[in-house]
């Protein structure tokens, strides 16, 4: 009964919580499963941010809960923004969950499983169902923990939980409720305990990591806590990069735009959601800026750092949007050039106040917008990575690759994707890889021999 596979949808912040509960897990005598077959235990750490997350999930458990019927034993629970979102209306509809866990009770993950175990040994199968969803607004002062015994190269650092903000269309401070930072101290402990199982990389996390520590730690020498943190972390001896999504482009303040000049392990990437090119559909999102605030910042940045990478989040098909806002939408984006993007179409989320609006675009407009910008991306980011062919690129060395033997993968600075053939034991460090061939996601290349040991002696 101890087996557990944990099935994570959504965002770098879900799959970071998912590690926890894993964790938590493990400690408590569990295992954590790679399969859902082998599993006694399915949990589904939901995403709620469109509609087709929310019916991916409701899906896979209506599928789910029919194993139930062949194993009485078996568990399903359901943990995170939906459980958040939708609370005892998900027990309605799919009375066969055993656990309903919200975006503040994933530590109170391992007693529900203990008890509904406990119960169902004595009692034999069926114990009431527990729906855990009340505020616990101090939870992120626990200390994080990470899986121990296995070196991550790259890892994800909760910095924050919650927003304070009112997009119009967001479902996010429903569900992840008000902004909350951990401590500093907590988070260069947890940063310096990673380093020191081999980290290289971390990634601090949280809905709006720009507003970090804004009620409860003040402004030193005018530098935003957000930026102090920053400059600790860039002090930890070992830790080679750092990188944070997601930030909102109103706190890049004259503070973050210089720290890019000046911390050197700070990797020269932003993901800056700007969601409209069109001022009206900002104004109507509720987004605090105007495109050429927002343009002005992307200068700003190429002027502290000429090699800057830029990736942002769109919606498309927002309530309104005409064709011609959408046109200014996508003379933004090429204007900008950006490296990467996300692209949602809209999705109504009920107890939002875009949800009154009419969701007036066709969902076929929606799509064609959407392979629009995909479209533009990918002309872009193809040209970006042919650009980088004949440079050396700093790389750190992350896992094999997923095909090719011998092949391994890292990223550079600017978090291009770089195949190069390697050996096992560089993996964890930064290597010197010269690019010789690109397409649109990829970069192929080879180990510089320059001044760099390459440990391929020991491979050959
Ligand atoms: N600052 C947060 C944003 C969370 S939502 C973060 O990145 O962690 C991520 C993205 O989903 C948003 O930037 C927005 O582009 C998109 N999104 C949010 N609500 C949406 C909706 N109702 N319909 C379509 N896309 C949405
Ligand atoms: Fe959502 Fe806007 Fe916050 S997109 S997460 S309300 S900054």
């Amino acid at each position: 009964m101890n087996r557990v596979y944990i099935k994570t949808y959504g965002c770098q912040m879900n799959q970071r919580d998912s590690e926890q509960v894993a964790c938590d897990l493990r400690s408590r005598g569990y295992s954590i499963v790679q399969h859902e077959e082998d599993a006694d235990v399915v949990l589904l750490n939901t995403c709620s941010v469109r509609d087709q997350a929310e019916q991916k999930a409701i899906g896979k458990a209506g599928h789910l809960a029919r194993r139930k019927r062949e194993n009485p034993n078996f568990v399903l629970g359901i943990l995170g923004c939906m459980a958040q979102n939708r609370g005892s209306e998900l027990l309605d509809r799919l009375p066969d969950l055993d656990l309903v866990a919200g975006t503040q009770k994933f530590h109170r993950v391992p007693d529900h499983l203990d008890n509904l175990i406990a119960s169902m040994n004595a009692q034999g199968p069926r114990p009431t169902s527990i729906l855990d969803l009340e505020e616990e607004l101090d939870s992120q002062n626990a200390i994080n923990s990470h899986k121990a015994g296995e070196r991550q190269v790259s890892a994800f650092v909760s910095i924050m939980q919650g927003c304070n903000m009112k997009c119009t269309f967001c479902i996010v401070p429903k569900t992840r409720g008000p902004e909350r930072a951990r401590p500093i101290a907590h988070i260069i402990q947890e940063v310096e305990t990673l380093v020191a199982n081999g980290t290289r990389e971390v990634t601090l996390l949280g809905q709006i990591v720009t507003s970090y520590g804004r009620r409860e730690i003040p402004f030193i020498d005018k530098k935003s806590p957000f930026v102090q943190l920053l400059e600790q972390l860039n002090e930890i001896d070992g830790l080679e990069r750092i990188r944070f999504t997601s930030p909102h482009p109103r706190g890049f303040k004259e503070d973050l735009v210089e720290a890019y000049g000046r911390l050197d392990k700070l990797c020269e990437y932003a993901h800056l959601p700007v969601q409209s090119g069109s001022d009206r559909i900002l104004k109507a999102m509720n987004r605090p800026y105007s495109v050429d605030r927002y343009m002005q910042l992307v200068r700003d940045l190429r002027a502290v750092q000429p090699d800057m990478y830029f990736s942002t989040d769109i919606i498309v098909g927002f309530p309104g949007e005409t064709d011609q806002d959408f046109q200014m939408t996508c003379d933004m984006f090429e204007e900008i050039g950006f490296d990467m993007a996300f692209i949602f179409k809209y999705s109504p989320r009920s107890g939002t106040p875009a949800a009154e609006l009419h969701d007036d675009v066709p969902k076929t407009v929606k799509e064609e917008r959407n392979q629009i910008l995909l479209k533009i991306l990918e002309k872009q980011s193809r040209r970006r990575n042919a650009s980088l062919v004949g440079t050396i690129q700093e790389i750190l060395v992350e896992c094999p690759a997923r095909k090719g033997e011998g092949m391994f993968m890292g990223r550079t600075r600017g978090f291009r994707k770089v195949i190069f053939p390697a050996s096992q034991r560089l993996i964890g460090e930064m290597v010197d890889v010269e690019i010789e061939e690109s397409s649109v996601t990829t970069l192929k290349g080879r180990l510089s021999l320059t001044g760099v040991d390459t440990g391929m002696a020991v491979a050959t």
